[in-house]
């Protein structure tokens, strides 16, 4: 008997061993593969595999294991066909090592423009587009998720990481991040925006406490967020470093779940930003489903933690369940072979496209662009003109295999650069070299006498403004903000001598932010911000000034006269002090917390409502041609309106015109702002003559403001004014919409400053 008993149990053992040996991952077992897994294999999925990635200088893309030069990647589990997934940033371009062990070929992604420059475009079909062709670089070399967009508001000026930013303004960030994901997820592979949420400084980036209102919190800082969140569903959401009225964004459940999943429906997964270990079982407990880059630690902390009932396993199987949901959807999972192939050739020229599409020409007087053809010797001042800067540092920085500089572009389109100014500058760069200076070259003070002579024998001046910087500190308003003496004395000197000959004189401003342009700017003949255009920034430039493209970029904020009329820069860490690694010290304003006094009135919301006069404002962009506004008509839709206006190329050039709908609420309880960006459209290419009828769409819940009172997105019912304009401060048609109900949508009430603020209210 005891024989059979026991043949028997062993004849059921290897049965039950052989069915969890057939166990792999598919599409339709999610919840049979979550119940045959060990918690030890649980811990593993949702911690990423290090692989040295930390333990070395914290450089981005370490991870060689699954492709090189990503920036993460997570832990497979063979025995039930779970795969490992790549993640790689970023915003620039996907981030892979170029160059790699034993291998002679390369692995070049293309080099796009910047955050900042891509928004400018205003355009969402260029960026799906873009988005597109960085779906496909991420599908053909293997990846699976990219960490991209980025879409912090621009609190300030003076962000370090602004340049991978699209706006100050959160319903233009929401659309251009909603057209590039749909772009990317397009090829069957994942994005993650980032950084949820409020990582608006580099100082202390780490520890910093955001405390800000709920109604900021909800209408400036999410709101990009919900808007590109509910219009493309990206794969993935990662939780910032910083925390918001206290806890860590990443331990924080109100905003992981309540806010994200809960209010907004996002059904995909949390990844950590790339901060190491914190208490993993309260990012768990938060809604955080992936901890990024990964440590053991991590894994046996959650091991222990639910051993010693101190975190359910319930929970610990929410995060592994939507892992599970992630991967089976991953190239990798489904064996996609990838090329390393992709067409690099084809996507530079999109590259190029998309950064002409970004520049914004701030003046043009007397027409002195596009440069005509008998211009062509160009005196080339700057030393950004010969260090042209293709994108910012850190993360949202990559390997690109050439950047077109500026007198690369200019060359390729025709122009002569003076020989003898770039002879000028090469030496300076030599000397330079051979003194061991490294990092970039502080401006050169040319002679007067040198200038004058370029007078003589040049065209035409062109002066580059340059600035870069990025990932983990802020800028400083003097020397970064403001232009240097050296800078404001070569601009004085070139215009002059210039001027007199009767020659013109163009500034290029080739930064990662907003510079200071009001004591200066009435000296050029001409101020083109290009941003940082990528690897085909030069090109890009070129074709502007020669006029093979006709600009259509506007400002996605604002140009202050100075930093100091932001309201924020009253809290923002000036000084930059990160005072890390000092222990038993006071905590220090705006490096351990942060007020955001300034409330909703951010950017140009402060600046309409305040009438306080800018140097260029949102919105502002001029081009080679002219655009007259009519005939604008209101139709009311079931939950809104739709604006259509007329808008005619009046010029003589073919041009693209950027439409903007910004709303004045009626009065009400609440204090709001003069302007809210509700609608924008870019018009298709018009030549001369040419009309367009654009349509601009407004649901009743985009007008709504966020009531702390009764914590809902209210409608005021009454009436609103439409403005429909070129920019903020150029509005050309006005019509009304009347709403006869209030409408209201209740949301949680959550996420509660910790600490007093003394929130800014202009109005009332
Ligand atoms: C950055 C993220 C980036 C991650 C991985 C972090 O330091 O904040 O934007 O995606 O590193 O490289």
């Amino acid at each position: 008997m005891k024989t059979v008993l026991l043949t028997l149990s062993l004849a059921f053992c290897s049965c039950l061993s052989a069915r969890s040996q057939e166990l792999k991952l598919t599409e339709n077992n999610i919840d049979e593969v979550l119940k045959a897994m060990t918690l030890e294999e649980k811990a593993t999925l949702i911690v990423g595999e290090t692989n040295g990635y930390w333990s070395q200088e914290p450089i981005i893309g370490k991870t060689e294991s699954l492709i090189p030069g990503v920036a993460g990647t997570t832990q497979g589990i063979k025995r039930l066909g779970i795969t490992q997934m790549a993640l790689a940033d970023g915003p620039a371009g996907l981030r892979v090592s170029t160059h790699r062990k034993n291998d002679s070929k390369t692995y070049y992604t293309t080099g796009i423009p910047v955050g900042t420059n891509l928004a400018c475009s205003w355009n969402t079909e260029l960026l799906e587009s873009v988005g597109k062709i960085i779906g496909n670089e991420v599908h053909e070399y293997g990846v699976d998720v990219i960490l991209s967009p980025a879409v912090n508001i621009m609190r300030s000026p003076l962000c370090g990481r602004n340049f991978e930013y699209y706006s100050e303004d959160p319903f233009l960030t929401g659309k251009i991040a909603a057209a590039f994901i749909n772009g990317v997820q397009s090829n069957g592979v994942g994005t993650s925006i980032k950084h949820f949420a409020a990582n608006n400084q580099e100082t202390n980036r780490n520890n910093n406490d955001a405390i800000v209102s709920q109604r900021a919190l909800r209408e400036i800082y999410l709101k990009g967020f919900e808007i590109a969140i509910k219009e493309s569903r990206p794969w993935t959401v990662m939780a910032s470093y910083n925390r918001i009225n206290g806890p860590y964004t990443q331990e924080s459940r109100e905003l992981l779940t309540t806010i994200l999943r809960d209010e907004w429906g996002f059904e995909g997964l949390v990844m950590t930003d790339w901060i190491g270990q914190r208490n993993t079982a309260a990012q768990v407990h938060a809604g955080n489903d992936l901890m990024e880059p990964g440590s053991q630690k991590q894994t046996d902390e959650i091991i222990a933690r639910v051993k010693s009932g101190e975190l359910s396993e319930t929970e610990v199987d929410v995060c592994v369940r939507r892992m599970l949901e992630l991967i089976v959807k991953t190239p990798h999972f489904k064996n996609y072979v990838y090329s390393n192939t992709p067409d690099l050739k084809a996507h530079a020229q999109l590259a190029r496209k998309a950064a002409s599409e970004g520049i914004v020409l701030l003046k043009n007087y007397n027409e002195t662009l596009p440069l005509p053809l008998t211009k062509k010797n160009i005196a080339l001042f700057g030393v950004t003109s010969y260090k042209y800067i293709a994108g910012g540092t850190g993360s949202g920085d990559m390997d690109r295999a050439y950047v077109v500089g500026l007198t690369d572009g200019l060359i390729n389109a025709g122009f002569d650069i003076s020989k003898k100014t770039s002879d000028l500058y090469n030496s300076y760069f030599e000397f330079r070299k051979a003194q061991e200076q490294n990092g970039r070259a502080p401006e050169l003070a040319v002679s007067r006498d040198f200038i004058n002579r370029r007078a003589e024998d040049s065209d035409v001046a062109v002066i580059t403004i340059g600035r870069n910087g990025g990932e983990g500190s802020d800028r400083r308003i003097e020397d970064n903000f403001n232009l240097a003496s050296e800078e404001l004395d070569l601009i004085d000197n070139v215009t002059e001598a210039f001027h007199i000959k009767g020659k013109q004189v163009i500034v290029i401003l080739n930064v990662f932010g907003v510079v200071e342009t009001a004591s200066w700017k009435g000296l050029p003949d001409a101020i083109l911000c290009a941003w940082q255009g990528g690897q085909e920034g030069g090109n890009a430039v070129a074709d502007i000034l020669a006029g093979k493209e006709n600009p259509s970029g506007k400002l996605s904020m604002t140009f202050p006269i100075s930093c100091y009329d932001h309201p924020s820069t009253l809290n923002f860490p000036l000084s930059n002090n990160n005072s890390r690694g000092r222990s038993n010290r006071d905590e220090v304003q705006n490096v351990d917390y942060t007020l955001y006094n300034e409330g909703i009135y951010v950017g140009y919301r402060y600046f309409t409502s305040a009438q306080k006069e800018v140097s260029y404002p949102f919105g502002f962009g001029l081009s080679y041609t002219q655009f007259a506004y009519s005939n604008a008509k209101l139709k009311s839709t079931k939950d809104g309106f739709i604006v259509s206006v007329s808008i005619k190329n009046i010029g003589d050039k073919a041009g693209k015109e950027i439409v903007q709908l910004y709303a004045t609420a009626p009065s009400g309880s609440l204090n709001k702002p003069a302007m809210e960006l509700k609608s924008f459209a870019k018009t298709k290419m018009l030549q001369p003559g040419e009309i367009q009828i654009v349509s601009l769409e407004v649901k009743n819940y985009d007008l709504a403001s966020y009531d702390e009172s009764s914590q809902a997105w209210v409608t005021d019912k009454g009436t609103y004014t439409l403005h429909i304009g070129a920019s903020v401060s150029d509005i050309r048609q006005e019509i009304s919409y009347t709403l006869a109900k209030s409408e209201s949508v209740k949301c949680n009430d959550v996420l509660k400053p910790t600490r007093k603020l003394d929130e800014l209210k202009i109005g009332k």
